[in-house]
């Protein structure tokens, strides 16, 4: 398999797919939005835009099934997978608001081997297919070197539902205000790649789905960057836990924010 001419031909996908959002955005009507929980939104916009992915993307790589948040096409376990939200940040979208972003993720067997998220709104296309092979448009990216939580810039997001421990955990960030900034902007996939471009150094998350996840991750990974779970451990893709960072501040924000030391 050629990764640069797959990643390329996918990175075509998202950008057609993201003006389709873009477009749609425009002309939304309060009555296209449906609700799928209480603050949990969903148009018919995002189940058409994943139709479009699945389309192209089975195109491109006819044996791979498919995750996808929408299940607009059923999972089955095959070597490749590809693990897609069509829209993430569709809370930020029903609102006529940004960032929004589309997330394709490619699997092979457990490990992600390609990596695109693409931002239609600011033309952003960060893309990744191995360490060091990550870029924000044409140009490659880098973490940042910001080494403690002082003065840190620092994403993070509210779970649809949220528990007991995603709830203490947003306790303990809040004791940490007077130290270091922090930003909800409302797409994981896209908050995940600020770091990869160094200009977020760390995100928190409970709650979130693979598609949330899968591309981000493995772009930040491949800038140097670092992922774990709640435990430090490596499963932040299924288990609905994610810490990333630029790698310096990780230990730091495992022992304040979710250890709440
Ligand atoms: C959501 C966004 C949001 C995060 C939520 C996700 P969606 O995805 O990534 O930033 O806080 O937990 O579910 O619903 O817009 O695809
Ligand atoms: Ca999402
Ligand atoms: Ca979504």
């Amino acid at each position: 398999m050629n990764l640069e001419k797959l990643c390329n031909e996918v990175k075509e996908l998202a950008r057609s797919t993201g003006e389709y959002l873009k477009t749609e955005q425009t002309v939304l009507r309060k009555r296209d939005i449906e609700l799928k929980s209480t603050r949990n939104y969903v148009t018919y916009i995002d189940k058409e835009a994943e139709r479009r992915l699945v389309e192209g993307l089975s195109r491109l790589l006819p044996e791979a099934g498919f995750l996808t948040e929408e299940e607009t096409v059923g999972f089955e376990q095959k070597e490749y997978t590809w693990i897609i939200d069509p829209l993430d940040g569709t809370t930020n979208y029903v609102h006529g608001d940004s960032p929004f972003s589309v997330s394709i993720a490619l699997m092979k067997e457990n490990e992600i081997i390609l990596g695109v998220v693409y931002d239609p709104l600011a033309a952003q296309m960060y893309s990744a297919t191995g360490a060091g092979k990550v870029f924000l448009n044409d140009n490659p990216v880098r973490v940042s070197g910001q080494s403690t939580l002082t003065n840190g810039y620092i994403g993070f997001g509210i779970p649809y539902s949220l528990d007991e421990r995603g709830e203490q955990i947003l306790r303990n960030a809040m004791k940490q205000f007077r130290k270091c900034s922090f930003r909800i902007k409302g797409s994981a996939a896209l908050e995940i790649c600020y770091i990869a471009a160094g200009v977020c150094d760390a995100y928190f998350h409970s709650g979130l789905s693979p598609w949330d996840v899968a591309a981000g991750a493995f772009i930040l990974q491949c800038a140097g960057g670092k992922c774990s779970d709640f435990s430090g451990g490596d499963n932040y893709i299924f288990n609905k836990e994610l810490v990333a960072s630029n790698g310096i501040i990780h230990q730091e924000i495992m022992e304040t924010i979710i250890q709440g030391n």
